[in-house]
């Protein structure tokens, strides 16, 4: 059987930061924020060619074992067969090993990159199959289903593949991060955690997810509350003293602060009026960023953007 035809012309795809958990959301709450890579992708007549600027550029391969490439050779495993040559262009402003989603990123940019240069991609890769091969790369659903939708997303797997429903985070939800200059890899931080939690700890987490998603949708006054975690974050300090600090300061002084994914990125969720004085608790370990909110998820640009 003939494999599927591609489009000549590139394809540029842009695809937000994530920060997963919240706080109680542990593996299920992402949020789409307003810092992006590029990937511009190219169906070519031979080989494979990989350019990167930016985060990364030193030390990633440029290669198939990159892992945008590797996304998109999943993707068209699916979409029905490969390209004969491939030109890849990656733009990275996300920064790695952070908690910011950035694996959940490329992973996402390689399959729309591959469906959006596939002719009748969207029609054999449909979003729902999309939103399952990212999550089957990714080991979990969290980041991958914020960085596709965009705004706040609450992802759970169900007979083997991965689901999400998007909420329209409040207008008043400000987004700080506190990013440090060490990485934490997930694979690590998820070895800290314990196989089992005392109920009283799942039962409080339960309740504050729940309570989550009213305040960060439509009461932000609650979000406080709403983040205390005692399901990962604890379990995960030791790798991350500083971060663990700085969440410990902030939530003191009333800010709600939790550990962005796996850390050890600090989000701190304000607010208009507070975000320049939740900005000066950077110190000297942390680059202090104030983010908007992602609304739109991975998309796919005109070139000229
Ligand atoms: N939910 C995942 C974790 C996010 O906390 O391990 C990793 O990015």
């Amino acid at each position: 059987m003939a494999g599927p035809a591609f489009r000549a012309a590139a394809v540029r795809v842009r695809v937000p930061a994530t920060s997963a958990n919240l706080g109680p959301g542990f593996d299920a709450f992402g949020l789409a924020l307003g810092l992006y890579d590029d990937v511009v992708v190219r169906v070519a007549d031979s080989g494979l060619t990989v350019d990167i600027a930016g985060e990364g550029a030193e030390n990633l391969a440029r290669d198939e074992r990159h892992l945008v490439v590797r996304s998109m050779r999943a993707a068209f495993d699916r979409l029905g067969g490969q390209p004969r040559g491939l030109e890849v262009v990656c733009a990275n402003r996300i920064p790695h090993g952070r908690g910011l989603g950035s694996s959940s990123a490329a992973i996402c940019a390689g399959i729309v990159a591959a469906r959006a240069v596939t002719i009748g991609g969207a029609s054999a890769l449909g979003d729902d199959a999309l939103l399952a091969l990212a999550s089957e790369l990714e080991g979990h659903p969290d980041n991958v289903a914020a960085c596709l939708r965009g705004n706040f997303t609450v992802a759970w797997t169900e007979d083997g593949g991965a689901r999400t429903v998007t909420l329209d985070p409040s207008d008043r939800v400000v987004p700080v991060v506190f990013i440090p200059s060490t990485e934490v890899l997930t694979e690590a931080a998820r070895g800290l955690l314990p196989k089992t939690v005392p109920l009283a700890d799942a039962a409080l987490n339960a309740g504050r997810a729940a309570l989550l998603v009213e305040a960060l949708t439509r009461r932000p006054e609650l979000l406080l509350a709403a983040t205390e975690d005692r399901l990962h974050q604890d379990y995960r300090a030791s790798a991350m003293p500083d971060s663990a600090a700085l969440v410990a300061a902030l939530r003191s002084e009333g800010v709600p602060a939790v550990i962005s994914g796996a850390g050890p990125t600090v989000l701190a969720l304000t607010d208009e009026a507070s975000a320049v004085k939740v900005l000066n608790f950077a110190g000297a370990q942390f680059a202090a960023h104030r983010l908007e909110l992602d609304r739109t998820g991975a998309t796919v640009l005109p070139l000229d953007m």
